[in-house]
């Protein structure tokens, strides 16, 4: 047994939670929409075509918003191909994913499907094969009240209602060769300004993110970033993240290590965005979207990317996810959550079949992911203000990182109701951990809510179509509550949630 201990203190915040960073993410990639989202004829779909057993589990995952439609597929993509009577919508290639693209769903759609699941919305616009004013058209069509050509034509779709979307992307992973259309830094950074520009003249109510690099291992990040920003800091509010976690030396020791990397990342695009305001002796600053993240390495061959033959929804991507990928999945939560004053939005990417936490089958059910539920468990309890963490535990070396604590934690508080949840890993694969928690200033007596775990002896164990519930949460009875302090046993290699909350508070 190892002893840990965490210490927080009411008065020591480190900011409010912004909930959009339980994001998730909807390409038009493999069977994310088609068949997965979307399914005319499933015995569970509405007369819109929407799968009802993928929007109840999408419901139980609670994203607050959902990056569309690409991903790669975007910077290919044009938007009048997925709007007005679906009969007249052209069947297209799409290059990105080798794939073809009936357009049976497409923005109108996608709206109507977040409505339904009470999502918001975060659009990517198309700075591959398109450009500024392919994304004035497109957001004047979408959040124009009305009496414009394009305004007009979206209540001739149907749509009286401005769509009124909030977030956009500004392209997507530009600097990846990958990417259709993709460009330098400087090629980038001068049009995702002047992009900015025209799209704030239609609509000043807009938040904009910018793209970063597409992983920290791009030659050019941190330079990307910085010459990015150099053109367009003042027209954005956001920098984007991407990052897939991998595990290919295949010991969950080093892949835990991944969860600092994070946690580095995001402070070093911290310090690079903030040089680029002192350069320019300003007192903005820009968030961190970490609109792209998951662990993604064993759908990865060519075969899981491209399918021969133009395919319509191919299985691409379909990465089965086990115990440790839920563990990792759990701590990039908690990394995120404690850099919750710059990290403001995030996507877990994605929703459904493709590196999804939902799976389904087409005509058949739909089941949960391992990693399904550390996302649920954090949108359901982790409300209100982070508090700041002071851990004590004991930790170990890898060549992912030099020094990973066994405990990875977090504190989220709601004043409101008197709530104090706690998040923690035990990255211990073979010890139980002592954590002694101290919730200062939070309240001397306190009732013990829910103690959950989220463990299996079996690191690679997996939830399947016919075994959907190998790996879920149970109860921790091993958790004492008294006064101001916590007492928890964890288990080996275990993902935790503690939520108590205050009879009275000063
Ligand atoms: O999420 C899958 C793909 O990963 C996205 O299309 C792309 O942006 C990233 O490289």
């Amino acid at each position: 047994m190892i002893s840990t201990r965490l210490v927080v203190d009411r008065d020591f915040v480190v900011s409010d939670l912004d909930r959009r960073i339980f994001g998730s993410f909807v390409e038009h990639l493999g069977r994310a929409v088609y068949t997965g989202i979307y399914e005319p004829g499933h015995p569970t779909a509405d007369e819109r075509g929407f799968r009802g057993d993928v929007m109840e589990l999408t419901r139980e995952l609670g994203p607050t918003i959902v990056r569309y439609p690409g991903g790669n597929f975007v910077s290919g993509y044009n938007w009048e191909d997925g709007v007005g009577p679906a009969a007249d919508r052209p069947v297209r290639l799409d290059l990105a994913w080798a794939s073809t693209e009936t357009n049976q769903f497409g923005t109108n759609e996608f709206m109507e499907w977040c409505k339904a699941t009470d999502i918001e919305p975060m659009w990517a616009v198309n700075l591959g094969t398109r450009g500024p004013d392919e994304a004035r058209e497109f957001l004047e069509y979408c959040n124009h009240p009305g009496g414009t050509a394009l305004s007009d034509l979206r209540k001739q779709h149907g749509v009286e209602a401005p769509h009124d979307i909030k977030f956009w992307c500004l392209g997507n992973e530009m600097d990846g060769p990958w990417q259709i259309c993709s460009k330098t830094a400087d090629e980038y950074g001068r049009i995702a300004h002047e992009t900015a520009k025209l799209m704030r003249l239609v609509d000043p109510t807009i938040q904009l993110a910018a793209c970063g690099s597409s992983q920290h291992n791009m030659p050019t990040y941190g330079k990307w970033e910085d010459t990015v920003l150099e053109h367009c800091f003042d027209d954005v509010d956001f920098i984007s993240l991407h990052t897939y976690f991998e595990n290919r030396g295949d010991s969950t020791p080093e892949f835990f290590g991944c969860i600092e990397q994070m946690d580095l990342s995001i402070k070093e695009i911290v310090a690079v965005a903030d040089g680029v305001a002192a350069r320019k002796h300003s007192t903005k600053r820009i968030m961190l979207s970490f609109d792209e993240w998951n662990v993604w390495y064993k759908a990865r061959s060519i075969n899981d990317l491209r399918k021969p033959g133009w395919p319509e929804a191919p299985r691409l991507l379909e990465e089965i996810y086990n115990t440790e990928d839920a563990l990792v999945v759990g701590g990039a939560l908690i990394v995120m959550m404690n850099n919750a004053d710059r990290v403001k939005a995030a996507c877990l990417a994605q929703l459904v079949n493709v590196i999804g936490p939902i799976m389904t089958e087409p005509g058949g059910p739909a089941w949960r992911q391992t990693i399904f539920y550390p996302f649920a468990q954090a949108t359901r309890f982790a409300h209100g203000k982070v508090l700041r963490p002071v851990i004590e535990s004991p930790s170990y070396e890898a060549k992912t990182h030099p020094e990973i604590p066994y405990l990875c934690a977090c504190v989220v508080d709601d004043e409101s109701t008197g709530t104090t949840t706690v998040f923690a890993l035990n990255r211990h694969l073979t010890e139980s951990m002592q954590l002694r928690i101290e919730l200062r200033g939070l309240g001397m007596s306190r009732t013990l809510d829910h103690a959950l775990a989220l463990h299996h002896s079996n690191m690679k164990a997996t939830n399947t179509k016919d075994a959907p519930n190998t790996v879920v949460p149970e109860n921790n009875p091993h958790v004492q509550v008294d006064g101001e302090t916590i007492l928890a046993e964890l288990k080996p290699g275990s993902w935790n949630v503690i939520v108590t909350t205050a009879t009275a508070r000063r």
